[in-house]
């Protein structure tokens, strides 16, 4: 998942409709999916759209979305257990697992010890195990001190990998946390730059990558937006060669793929 030759990763975030349901460009998770699966280091979903919507033909390393309970109709989002059991991540082929903790929140307790329990279930399978600070509809709490706090615990907790957000003063967060860190999106952005922004900022910063979802597929140009931003991430693209990139790849939506994952 993280790739070797540069230390980073592209991973492509569509398991969001475990609790938002059939979010926004995402109704139909095979359609989208395909055209840019070519260009993800790992995609993250739940086994329901792995088995319904990836084909097997693609070897795209999946990051299978594990931690459910709560629907987006309820106030608060915290109230997950683990829904998938390690042999059927198992038997899945999936390269890692990925779970919700809610630091702060009415189920903070339960969520830490369903973390600590899926590392427990990982160690017997040699799986590793992304935590994720989720914040909920609570999307003001995105700051250093809370993210730093939330983050550390995931990897105290024995995350191999946790997916955060990013933030004024992100040093501080990636600091403080000894295991690989990766940003995810958020709600979409305003424009293009801002994704590339805070892609470029979030690595010079401490990450190694990103787990974005719907700054890539919402956009209206999705295959351009993760060529753009696999370049910042493999490549050291800046801000501005990212922006060439998108503009260059804009007309070329669902063109064959032509990287390299390997
Ligand atoms: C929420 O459903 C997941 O943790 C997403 O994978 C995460 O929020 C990343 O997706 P986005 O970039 O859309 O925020």
């Amino acid at each position: 998942m993280i790739k070797p030759s540069t230390g980073r990763s592209v991973m492509l975030a569509a398991d969001h409709g475990y609790f938002m349901g059939p979010t926004h460009k995402l109704e139909n998770p095979r359609k989208m999916l395909e055209p840019l699966l070519p260009y993800a280091d790992t995609v993250a979903v739940t086994r329901g759209i792995l088995r319904s919507s990836i084909d097997p033909k693609w070897d795209t390393p999946i990051l299978l979305r594990v931690s459910g309970g709560a629907s987006v109709l309820k106030e608060d989002l915290s109230d997950e257990e683990i829904t998938t059991s390690m042999e059927d991540a198992v038997r899945l082929n999936v390269s890692a697992v990925a779970l919700s903790i809610f630091v702060g929140t009415p189920h903070e307790k339960q969520s830490l010890i369903n973390l600590g329990e899926l590392v427990n279930q990982g160690e017997d399978f040699g799986m590793p195990v992304m935590a994720i600070t989720a914040v909920g509809k609570e999307l003001e709490k995105r700051d250093a001190k809370y993210l730093a706090l939330a983050c550390r615990l995931a990897a105290e907790l024995g995350a191999h990998v946790v997916k955060t957000y990013y933030c004024e003063n992100f040093r501080k967060v990636a600091d403080g946390t000894p295991v690989p860190l990766v940003v995810a999106g958020g709600p979409k952005l305003n424009t293009e730059t801002d994704v590339f922004n805070l892609v470029y900022n979030a690595l010079q910063e401490g990450a190694v990558g990103v787990d974005m979802g719907r700054n890539i597929w919402q956009n209206e140009k999705p295959v351009a937006m993760i060529k753009a931003i696999r370049a910042i991430v493999h490549e050291k693209a800046t801000v501005k060669e990212a922006q060439n990139i998108f503009a260059e790849n804009k007309s070329t939506v669902g063109e064959k793929p032509s990287v390299d994952r390997a």
